[in-house]
């Protein structure tokens, strides 16, 4: 901003009053056209307005000290004229705000397209963890959870698989390396399976016990289009006196029935599990074809589902090692477990079990 002096004045005749004050006028009127701006503004006053070095302040200093007694009134009015002036061209000049070019450099075009955030869903095994877990959960069941690096103890032996037992072949294990000094029960593995956490439950509870476990385990298993060797299994139990193994058939009936559709059928088909005497393959009528037969169930019109059983006293007498309640001759249960992937390509359609792994947006974009 230009900062002119102001002149001595030497007449102080009405006319070169006028003049002199008018020049003054046109001159912040032509500063404050250029203000741009609050910080701008500010300048403006503090050039006009300043208390010690503002013009007006100059301006009643010099020329109303210097007018002789008969022109003071005179001045005095035109002085107060000017600082009216000043102060209505700040004033503007504030409530003005930004000029519309710096308006336009920021402005917001709300008819422009938004930036779309993607958002977050479940993936499609968390979402059918927790609609198996929930189907459960409707029964009374509570959930719990083991550590996915097991014991060689609670991963086998407490099931029911003793050291060296060809029913441990069946689930090729991941072990931990380097532990062969310890003795064989405490060694590490990665879990097989969810049913651990039958073992560790009871342990921790006496009966009744009604709990699902949900979780991953892993396996040995080259991975082709049903086999992963990380998947996840939701496992059941169930504890109490008097369970029978039309308990364990309507309770699975119903969930295959709650996760698949009503007209779903079961059918229970012989089957070994060390820890379940007996124990039972769960089939259910082919959700394809409605059980007519077709590719999808190999023309039998079944599809073999999960593993179940009536809990094996060994697996009790486990248990009662820590909590003498599980009494074989006292209380009875059942057991299930269920692989998570299986059943979402079943309910989803899909093909490949690898699809759940690849983190595909076009795949995982479709469960949103
Ligand atoms: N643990 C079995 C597996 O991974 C599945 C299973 C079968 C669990 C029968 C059970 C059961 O609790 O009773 O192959």
């Amino acid at each position: 901003m230009m900062t002119d002096t102001i002149p001595n004045l030497t007449a102080f005749d009405e006319a070169a009053l006028d003049q002199a004050f008018a020049a003054l006028a046109r001159q912040a009127q032509d500063a404050a056209a250029a203000l741009n701006g609050e910080a701008d503004a500010e300048a403006f006053r503090l050039d006009w307005l300043g208390r010690k070095q503002g013009r007006l302040n100059d301006v009643s200093g010099r020329w109303l000290k210097a007018a002789p007694p008969e022109a003071k009134k005179a001045l005095g009015l035109r002085f107060n004229a000017l600082k009216a002036e000043v102060e209505r061209l700040l004033d503007a000049a504030l409530g003005a705000g930004p000029s519309d070019a710096a308006l336009a450099a920021e402005a917001i075009d709300i008819t422009l397209p938004g930036t779309r955030r993607l958002t977050g869903a479940e993936h499609p095994i968390t979402r059918t963890l927790n609609e198996i877990v929930s189907v459960f959960a409707a029964l009374g069941y509570s959930v719990g959870v083991g550590p996915e690096v097991e014991t060689d103890y609670y991963n086998f032996e407490s099931m029911n698989f003793p050291p060296g037992h060809p029913a441990r072949d069946t689930q090729d294990t991941l072990v931990v390396a380097a532990q062969d000094r310890r003795p064989l029960r405490d060694r590490l593995l990665l879990r097989t399976h969810t049913s651990p956490v039958q073992m560790r439950t009871m342990e921790m509870q006496p009966p009744p016990v009604r709990i699902v476990i949900p979780g991953k385990v892993h396996r040995n298993d080259a991975q082709d289009a049903t086999h992963s060797p990380i998947f996840h299994q939701v496992e059941g139990l169930c504890v109490d006196t008097n369970i029978t193994f039309s308990d364990l058939k309507g309770t699975l009936d119903h969930a295959m029935k709650a996760l698949f559709g009503s007209a779903v059928k079961t059918r229970f088909f012989p089957s070994f599990f060390p820890f379940t005497e007996p124990s039972a393959d769960v089939q259910i009528s082919c959700i394809f074809c409605g059980g007519k037969g077709c590719r999808k169930c190999k023309n039998s019109g079944w599809i073999e589902l999960l593993g179940c059983g009536m809990v094996d006293p060994a697996v009790f007498a486990f248990a009662a090692e820590k909590q003498p309640a599980y009494d074989p001759k006292k209380i009875s249960g059942f057991a299930f477990g269920m692989g998570v992937e299986r059943i979402a390509m079943m309910k989803y359609g899909i093909s490949e079990i690898g699809s759940f792994y690849a983190g595909d947006m076009r795949f995982l974009g479709q469960f949103v």
